[in-house]
């Protein structure tokens, strides 16, 4: 079998050199019926390589095994599409992703070597080793490289847990080199990188500078960007990235003449479904405002979220077959798009206290309100209720510390504006009264020093400066809406004539032919969609997103049909939601 290799000259296959062109594309951000025709437009860009994360909180969502073969098959058709593959399995992986795929139930110091973590890591390590020790190129399989922890050096400098990862990994059977990645600035490398893994850097410009640094801390071996970020991601309510194609491929042309491998960040960035998307916390300090990101992942990369080639896709191509001097095949062609436009109006509702009779977790009864990770609430939310004692005058109520957006009830009264960290103040409130609080998490943090923070009602209900004890809360998680049996049981009413939050459900059938589509919203705030049992992500009238992509596999053909489920938790659009096929680019 073929042994790939780094040495001082660089990598090598049975002692040949190799280049790695690589491009990322993360399984979990593309539907599986999709994987073979992205990996076919990687191959057709230029790319020998494809490069994935391993998002653990996606496998292992409550304490007990990991769940992962997803990635062993993903690894497979890489192998079918003629790429190698580079695994980076974090334990963190930031990504853009809730907790940079750490799981909210982790105990101990995240990132570090504290032994209660070290023991829920070692599980996750074994589980990925799992899947692609025997996917390894010495054993016949595409995978040539394994990352340990991501850009480690931005966040800490615990020698002990790299080390710790790196000994595992080998322990476990991975015989393929070892990498670490940062960015190419001293601290970062000194803090990020270990004996045992070969160093790479990340950037969006400037290689020759960035590799000189790198030359600095290894100055032999074969030189790596593991991330040439070609373009970026986008928060709610900012704008959409856009990198003019010939600037990002002349930086791309700056790293090939340096002789350097690379992994293009993201070669096709796809959609963050299921409401796993991350957020960032503003600043240059990262301890800011939250900034939630948007459900696409389009990234402005070589590859769009539909799979469609851009502008960049051919410009990359150009410059990717000039040093290679082999022309790449054909783009596959496109996969099918929905036949027609469709209006699809929701004919039954549920308000959201009945869906969280139905489908919500135990109610806990404690003094001070828990957190999502004490109610076991990865992605979803949690409704807070109190009783405030009277008689009293009027006076200011507070949601102290809410993470991350909350609609307050008052004696049945929806209260006008919605709260977050920064506007806390729910109104001018008497008692006696009883509050309710829906709050909602908008992804956890994937970068900095506030990576891993609570969600919830953290700072207590304040009436003035009083702390109001006594609270009842429950969560739903979103999983909890995925499964049909579920949605069949619930006690669903008529919708026309609903204005208010909660569950909107709409069977529809395709006629003329199912196919790659988005979902319109118009009118409609915030929430959550499914097309038969899978989580198309967040929608939220902030934009600048304003449709869903619903990938073609997820539609069924007519006679067979379709249900869209809405979770709505702002305020229902009076228009009905609509499909339509994607423009041609
Ligand atoms: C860093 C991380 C990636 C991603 C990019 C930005 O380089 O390593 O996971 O978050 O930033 O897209």
């Amino acid at each position: 079998m073929p042994d790939f290799t780094a040495d001082e000259h660089g990598f090598a296959l049975d002692g040949r050199p190799v280049r790695l062109l690589s491009g990322a594309l993360h399984y979990f951000r593309v539907h599986d019926g999709l994987w073979a025709h992205r990996l076919r437009m990687l191959r057709a860009m230029g790319l020998n390589c494809v490069e994935t994360y391993a998002p653990w909180n996606r496998h292992q969502r409550h304490r007990g095994r990991p769940e992962l073969s997803e990635l062993g098959r993903f690894l497979d058709a890489a192998q079918d599409a003629g790429l190698y593959a580079i695994v980076r399995p974090g334990p963190y992986i930031c990504a853009e992703w809730e907790n940079g795929g750490l799981p909210y139930w982790l105990p101990g110091r995240v990132r570090t070597s504290d032994p209660a973590y070290l023991a829920a890591v070692d599980g996750w390590l074994a589980a990925v080793a799992g899947q692609v020790v025997d996917r390894q190129a010495d054993r016949g399989g595409p995978v040539v490289l394994l990352q340990v922890e991501n850009e480690y050096g931005s966040y800490g400098s615990d020698r002990r847990y790299l080390s710790h990862l790196v000994r595992r990994w080998r322990e476990l059977g991975v015989t393929v080199p070892l990498v670490t990645s940062d960015g190419p600035e001293d601290h970062m490398l000194s803090g990020g990188t270990v004996p045992g893994a070969l160093a790479t850097v990340n950037f969006g410009r400037g290689a020759r500078e960035a590799f000189g640094v790198l030359r600095r801390h290894q100055p032999r071996g074969p030189l790596m960007c593991m991330e040439f970020w070609c373009g970026w991601f986008t928060h709610w309510g900012g704008e959409a990235a856009a990198r003019a194609a010939d600037e990002a491929a002349a930086v791309l042309r700056d790293i090939l003449e340096q002789g350097a491998s690379v992994n293009i960040y993201m070669a096709h960035g796809g959609t963050s479904f299921g409401g796993w998307a991350g957020a960032n916390r503003s600043g240059e300090d990262h301890r800011g405002p939250l900034r939630p990101t948007l459900t696409s992942y389009d990234y402005d990369a070589p590859v769009d979220e539909l799979g469609r080639p851009t502008p960049k896709f051919w410009a990359f191509r150009e410059i990717l077959t000039r040093f290679t001097g082999t022309p790449p095949p054909q783009p596959p062609p496109a996969p099918p798009p929905l036949a027609e436009p469709l209006a699809v109006r929701p004919s039954h509702h549920l308000p959201l206290s009945l869906v969280m009779d139905a489908l919500g977790g135990l109610e806990t009864s404690t003094p001070h309100p828990p957190s999502f990770e004490d109610l076991d609430i990865d992605r979803g939310l949690v409704r807070y209720r109190f009783h405030i004692p009277g008689p009293r005058p009027a006076l200011p109520l507070y949601a102290a510390g809410v993470r991350d957006v909350a609609v307050a009830w008052v004696d049945g009264v929806r209260m006008p504006a919605a709260l977050d960290e920064e506007s806390p103040l729910i109104g001018e409130v008497p008692g006696p009264a009883e509050v309710e609080l829906w709050v909602e998490s908008l992804g956890r943090v994937n970068y900095g020093p506030r990576l891993a923070e609570a969600k919830g009602l953290t700072g207590g209900l304040l009436h003035e400066l009083q702390y109001i004890h006594g609270v009842r809360a429950r969560g739903l998680r979103l999983d909890a809406l995925e499964s049909p049996q579920a949605l069949d049981s619930l006690p669903w009413r008529p919708a026309p004539g609903a204005h208010t939050s909660g569950a909107y459900r709409a069977p529809f059938a395709l006629p003329s032919g199912a196919g790659d589509a988005l979902l319109e919203l118009p009118g409609w705030g915030r929430g959550f969609a499914w097309v038969n049992g899978f989580c198309l992500g967040r929608y939220w009238d902030r934009g600048p997103q304003r449709a869903l992509y619903v990938p073609g596999p997820v539609l069924r053909e007519a006679p067979r049909e379709n249900t869209l489920l809405l979770l709505e938790l702002d305020r229902p659009g009076e228009d009905a939601p609509r499909l339509v096929p994607p423009t041609s680019r």
